[in-house]
C-alpha cells in the first residue's frame, strides 16, 4: 500500500498551493489528480485576483467590499483574513515568478473588476489562471512532490471519525489502490457541469463534495450559485469580467445601456448577481436578441483589446466568428462558480478529523451569496495555502492509523456492479438530462413551482443512474467509466443546489426567488448546511459570522 503524510486531491491552484505549504513544512506529500496539473480548470481563469497594493486603498475596504457583495452571508471573519493575507500572497507569487501584467510605473498592474470599491484586481493579461498556474506547477516541481496524474478518487477512507486516507482508480490501468495517509486535503474545484451552459470544463463535474458528503463532512450554502452575466452564446465560455472593467459596456436590442436603470451608480460594474439578472431581465422582457444581449467593446480599441483581452479576442473570433474590436459580442449569463461546498473552518479543517477542503469545492464561507469577481483565484491561493499549512501540522503531530480493509472492497463491489450490467441507461443521455432541468427550473430566477419540477427530475434520474449500463468493459483508460462516476457526485451536488434553494424562503445575493423577493435578515442570515441521510439530504442552519460590518440593504 502507497503511504503518504497528506494527500492532496485536485492539482489546480488551491490543491497546488497546498501541496507546496505541506512540503515546505516538511511533510511528505502527494497530489492526485484527475488530470495532468496544467489541465486544472483554474488555467480557465481569465480576469484576475484581487488584493489591496495601493497606498491608498486598505484591506478594511476590500473586506467591506467582498461583505457587501456577499450579500452579507459571507462569514466576516474569514473575510477579514483573506483580504489581510491577500497582498503577501501577490508578493510571494511575483517573487515565484508568476508573470503579471505590469502598469507604466512597472508594479503590478490593476484594473477595476465588478462591485470593488477601487481597482485592486491584479492580472496577467486575460490568462491570469494560466499565468498562476505555471507557477504553481514549477513549485511544485521544485518542491519535487509526488504527483498521481489520471487518477481518480472513489472515495475517502474514514473510521472512528478519523481520516485514514483514499481509495483511488489509476485510469491507465483501472487497478483500484489504496493510498494511505495521516491528512487529506480535498481540493476539486466546482461543478458547473451540472448545469447546460457553463464556463466550467467539462472536468467539474463536483467529486470532491460528493466525496466529501458521502463521508458525513455537510456541505454549505449550496443554493447560491454564480452566473456570469457575460458567456459566449453559444457554447458558454467565459468573456472576463475584466472586458467590462477596462470599459466595455452592455445594450440591449435596442441599443440602449440598460444598466444604468438597474445599478445606476456603478451601471456594469455592479455585483455579478445584480448585472446577470438585470441582462436575464431584459432577455425575459423581449429586450434581448436570440436569448443574448450584447457586450459592445469597440470604442476600446484594437491595441488596448490586444493588450490586455488578447484571449477573449481570439475565442470569440473563434467561436463565434465575431471580433470584439469591430463587432457587439452577443453575450447571456451561465454558470460559473460555485459559492457553496464542504464546509471548512478558516484552516480549512471539516468536521473529520485529517479531513480539510479548499478552493471552489469548500465553502470557508467568504463569498456569501455572491463572490465578487477575483476573489476566487484569491480564495485558491490564500486557503490552499493555509489547509496545506493546517493539514501538514496535523500530520506531524499525529501517527498513521489502519486502513479499513472494507474500503477497498465496497468500491470494487460498486464499480464490478456497473461494469457487469448487460443493460439499462447510459450516463450522456442522464448527464444531458439533468443539465438541461438545472439550466431550466434553477437559474438566476427561481421558484418553488419552478424547483419543485427540478427536485421531481432528478429524484428521476437517480432511479435511471442505478440502473447504468456501460459499453466499454476494458479497464484502460476506460472514460466512460469515469463519465458514469462523475455523473453520481453531479447528481448527489444537483440534489443539495435544489433542496438547499427551495427552503430558503428569500432572495439574497445569486438565489433570487420570484416569490420571496425581498431578503429577509431576521430569518435567514444563515448559512444553510446540507447533510447526508442514507439517500436523502437532511438540512440545518448555522449564523452568519459578524464582525464589525453591519448587513445593510445593497446598492450599486
Ligand atoms: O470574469 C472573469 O475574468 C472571471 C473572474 C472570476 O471569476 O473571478
Amino acid at each position: 500500500m502507497v503511504t503518504h503524510d497528506v494527500i492532496v486531491i485536485g492539482a489546480g491552484l488551491a490543491g497546488m498551493r497546498a501541496a507546496i505549504e505541506a512540503a515546505r513544512n516538511g511533510v511528505d506529500v502527494a497530489v492526485i489528480s484527475k488530470v495532468h496539473p496544467m489541465r486544472s480548470h483554474s488555467v480557465a481563469a481569465q480576469g484576475g485576483i484581487n488584493a489591496v497594493l495601493a497606498q491608498n486603498d486598505s484591506y478594511e475596504a476590500h473586506a467591506f467590499d467582498t461583505i457587501k457583495g456577499s450579500d452579507y452571508l459571507g462569514d466576516q471573519d474569514a473575510i477579514e483574513v483573506m483580504c489581510k493575507e491577500a497582498p503577501k500572497d501577490i508578493f510571494e507569487l511575483d517573487g515565484m515568478g508568476c508573470l503579471f501584467s505590469r502598469d507604466e510605473n512597472g508594479y503590478i498592474a490593476q484594473r477595476p473588476f465588478g462591485g470593488a470599491g477601487f481597482p485592486r484586481t491584479c492580472y496577467a493579461a486575460d490568462r491570469t489562471g494560466h499565468a498562476i498556474l505555471n507557477t504553481m506547477y514549477e513549485q511544485l516541481v521544485k518542491y519535487d512532490v509526488a504527483v498521481y496524474e489520471e487518477w481518480y478518487v472513489l472515495s475517502l477512507a474514514v473510521e472512528d471519525g478519523i481520516s485514514r486516507g483514499i481509495i483511488a482508480m489509476d485510469i491507465h490501468t483501472g487497478r483500484l489502490h489504496r493510498l494511505r495517509s495521516k491528512a487529506v486535503i480535498v481540493a476539486t474545484g466546482g461543478y458547473g457541469r451540472v448545469y447546460e451552459n457553463s464556463t466550467n470544463a467539462v472536468i467539474n463535474t463536483g467529486d470532491g463534495m460528493g466525496l466529501a458528503l458521502n463521508c458525513g463532512v455537510p456541505l454549505m450554502d449550496m443554493e447560491f450559485v454564480q452566473f456570469h452575466p457575460t458567456t459566449l452564446k453559444s457554447t458558454g465560455i467565459l468573456v472576463s469580467e475584466g472586458a467590462r472593467g477596462e470599459g466595455g459596456y452592455l445594450l440591449n436590442s435596442g441599443g440602449e445601456r440598460f444598466m444604468k436603470r438597474y445599478a445606476p451608480k456603478v451601471l456594469e460594474l455592479a455585483s455579478r448577481d445584480v448585472v446577470s439578472r438585470a441582462e436575464q431581465q431584459e432577455i425575459e422582457s423581449g429586450r434581448g436578441v436570440d436569448g443574448c444581449i450584447f457586450l459592445d467593446m469597440r470604442h476600446l480599441g484594437e491595441s488596448l483589446i490586444n493588450e490586455r483581452l488578447p484571449q477573449i479576442r481570439q475565442l470569440a473570433i473563434d467561436f463565434e466568428g465575431i471580433d470584439p474590436a469591430r463587432e457587439l459580442v452577443p453575450v447571456k449569463p451561465g454558470a460559473h462558480y460555485s459559492m457553496g461546498g464542504i464546509k471548512t473552518d478558516i484552516w480549512g479543517a471539516t468536521n473529520i478529523k485529517g479531513i480539510y477542503a479548499a478552493g471552489e469545492c469548500a465553502c470557508v464561507s467568504v463569498h456569501g451569496a455572491n463572490r465578487l469577481g477575483g476573489n476566487s483565484l484569491l480564495d485558491a491561493i490564500v486557503f490552499g495555502r493555509r489547509a496545506g499549512r493546517a493539514a501538514s501540522l496535523y500530520a506531524r503531530e499525529t501517527l498513521l492509523s489502519d486502513f479499513p480493509e472494507s474500503v477497498l472492497k465496497d468500491a470494487a463491489r460498486e464499480i464490478a456492479v456497473i461494469m457487469n450490467r448487460t443493460g439499462g441507461e447510459r450516463a450522456g443521455r442522464i448527464r444531458e438530462r439533468l443539465a438541461s432541468a438545472m439550466n431550466m427550473y434553477v437559474g438566476v430566477f427561481r421558484d418553488e413551482k419552478r424547483l419543485e419540477s427540478a427536485l421531481n427530475e432528478i429524484a428521476k434520474l437517480k432511479e435511471q443512474y442505478n440502473n447504468i449500463y456501460l459499453e466499454d468493459k476494458g479497464d484502460i483508460f476506460n472514460t466512460e467509466l469515469i463519465a458514469v462516476l462523475e455523473l453520481g457526485h453531479l447528481l448527489t451536488v444537483a440534489g443539495c443546489i435544489v433542496v438547499s434553494a427551495i427552503n430558503r424562503n428569500e432572495s439574497r445575493g445569486a438565489h433570487y426567488r420570484l416569490d420571496f423577493p425581498v431578503r429577509d435578515d431576521k430569518n435567514w442570515l444563515r448559512h444553510t448546511l446540507c447533510h447526508k441521510y442514507g439517500d436523502a439530504v437532511r438540512l440545518s442552519y448555522k449564523d452568519v459570522v459578524i464582525t464589525r460590518y453591519e448587513p445593510a440593504e445593497r446598492r450599486y
